[in-house]
């Protein structure tokens, strides 16, 4: 079988208006949401991402009836089982986004952990540590670690550091246990405004989402319901540095600007005028990158998903410029795919310093989801044609990301190797 690749002719510039997909990382979790009643849930707005796809999969593994229409989802029925395919659940970390809604509905859930055994070891000691206070029992059987709850009940919860899926975990075992939660140094994420929105769409009892402390007050059980997921913040995000680099003229529609802020500081400059309006934001730029910095951190600041593409606009700046990433280890690995297009990149631990300059076409892989959208912009900027291999990383996030591109002006296909 011949591999595929994306063929882009750079040196365009882009223009027009894109409306973005719901979320990603909010349908993902609300897919786990809709399995807390054995009700009929709806959700709206599910973009065609192999994610997704995958993560519908594992819930008809599991006993529950999903159909698609369109990018409507309905999950009916009821869970049976806590443990789904080895091989599916392997092969996404999405699944540890069930762990909590598992646990809640069938008290025992079987899940290969995703690097070994190390049950205390990142990167699952805050979800445990939650759920162990809850009253679960965790333990690891060779490579699979097994959850165990025949009730679980209210506890303080302080989460040493804010991870997002541990808070939608904790926030969806918290809904249906005996008493109240509170969950402390809690994610922020607009994704975790829209988890908590939809469970009390289905008659949970919270407060205090979008800030560090959550209380959560049991309840015996929760409803159907339709969901809708937040606009993707990070595709608008990835329109908007493409924009920011090529020049041109896009407007962004489905993503508050609230949800873009440090994104939106982060490119915004001499060259590169963004304008915020209520459902959306515009960008104007001279297709020239002024050097800037930028730290990764969670919400509110700078997020981690916007790092590849951000260090891929840098690698064509009017100076130099420093990007620390301080949320995952080894995120660099886009680093030498752009030092293969002549970009000027010296990476050290958690930081990479690029000297900006240009850039010439080459062939570069994709080494993971946001790395692969990385790669894609930079290769937009440059005159010529050049080659991004694995685009099987970018269908995991984004659908149809060369149609999307295509429709504001890159010259961008998919095709054979
Ligand atoms: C989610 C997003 C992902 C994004 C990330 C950070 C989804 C489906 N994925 O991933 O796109 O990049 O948030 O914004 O929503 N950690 C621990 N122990 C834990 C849990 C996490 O040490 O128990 C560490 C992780 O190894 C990582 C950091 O905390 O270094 C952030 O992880 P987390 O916020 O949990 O990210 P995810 O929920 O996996």
């Amino acid at each position: 079988m011949s591999e595929k690749c994306i063929v882009i002719n750079g040196g365009h510039e882009l223009n027009g208006s894109v409306e973005v997909q719901g979320a990603k990382n909010a349908v993902l979790p609300l897919l786990a949401v809709a399995i807390l009643t054995e009700d009929d849930v709806v959700i709206e707005d599910c973009p065609h991402i192999s994610d997704i796809d995958n993560m519908a999969k594992m819930l008809e593994e599991l006993g529950a009836r999903v159909e698609r229409e369109g990018t409507r989802i309905r999950v009916s029925g009821s869970v049976t089982r806590g443990c789904a395919e080895t091989a599916l659940y392997k092969s996404m970390r999405s699944s540890m986004f069930m762990l909590g809604a598992l646990l809640s509905v069938t008290g025992e859930v079987d899940m290969p952990t995703p690097g070994g055994c190390d049950i205390g070891a990142r990167p699952l000691d805050i979800h445990l540590d939650g759920l162990m206070r809850m009253g679960a029992r965790t333990y690891c059987d060779g490579e699979i670690l097994k959850c165990r709850a025949e009730s679980l009940h209210g506890a303080n919860i302080v989460m040493r550091y804010p991870s997002v899926g541990a808070t939608e975990n904790l926030l969806m075992c918290a809904s249906l246990a005996e008493g109240e939660t509170v969950l402390i140094n809690c994610a922020r994420e607009p994704e975790i405004v829209a988890i908590a929105g939809a469970l009390k769409a289905m008659g949970a009892r919270i407060s205090g989402e979008g800030t560090s402390v959550m209380r959560i007050e049991g309840v015996k059980s929760l409803h159907g319901a339709t969901l809708r997921p937040c606009g993707d913040r990070i595709v608008a995000g990835t329109v908007l540095s493409a924009a920011a680099l090529c020049g041109g003229d896009v407007t962004v529609y489905g993503v508050g600007a609230n949800d873009m802020r440090s994104v939106i500081q982060a490119f915004r400059s001499k060259y590169c005028r963004i304008d915020e309006n209520g459902i959306g934001f515009r960008v104007r730029s001279e297709g020239r990158v002024q050097a800037k910095s930028a730290i990764t951190a969670p919400f509110p600041l700078f997020p981690t998903d916007m790092q590849p593409q951000f260090l891929a606009c840098q690698c064509f700046s009017d100076g130099i410029s420093r990007v620390q990433e301080t949320v995952f280890e080894n995120r660099f690995a886009h680093a030498s795919e752009l030092a293969k297009l002549g970009a000027n990149i010296a990476v050290q631990g958690n930081c990479a310093t690029v000297v900006g300059g240009k850039l010439h076409a080459g062939v570069v892989r994709a080494t993971d989801l946001r790395a692969g959208a990385g790669l894609c912009i930079a290769c937009m900027k440059i005159d010529g044609e050049s080659k991004v291999l694995n685009p099987r990383y970018i269908d995991r996030g984004y659908e149809n990301f060369v149609g999307l591109f295509s429709s504001i002006g890159a010259d961008i296909a998919l095709s054979e190797l």
